[in-house]
């Protein structure tokens, strides 16, 4: 499994996904309940960023119609979205987010 840096820890504030480009895959980082993950930038619904949305309970909320990913494992809780969102798996290595474009589920 490879492993590229996706940014630094200490950029990441406490519920403020960070949105990154992997080769050329676009990957939220969110830092949230002392875990950092990591899901595919793209809403499964629409295509429209989740970086742009409110984390809360290990979630990620869509702004433009609602539905809220769960960020271990990708999938929906509320509609429209039916279709889970990738997540990727996350390392930490001193200050660096590694994130392997492997798909975890
Ligand atoms: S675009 Fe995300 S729920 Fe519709």
């Amino acid at each position: 499994m490879t492993y590229r840096r996706a940014c630094g820890l200490s950029e990441l504030e406490e519920d403020t996904p960070k949105r990154v480009e992997l080769d050329g895959t676009p990957v939220s980082i969110v830092r949230t309940e002392g875990e950092v993950f990591a899901i595919h930038d793209i809403c499964s619904h629409a295509n429209v960023s989740l970086a742009e949305g409110e984390v809360d309970d290990c979630h990620i909320e869509c702004w433009l119609h609602g539905s809220r990913f769960d960020l271990r494992s990708g999938k929906p809780d509320a509609l429209p979205a039916t279709r889970p969102v990738p997540v990727y798996p996350v390392k930490i290595e001193g200050d660096d987010v590694l994130v392997s474009l492997t798909q975890e589920s």
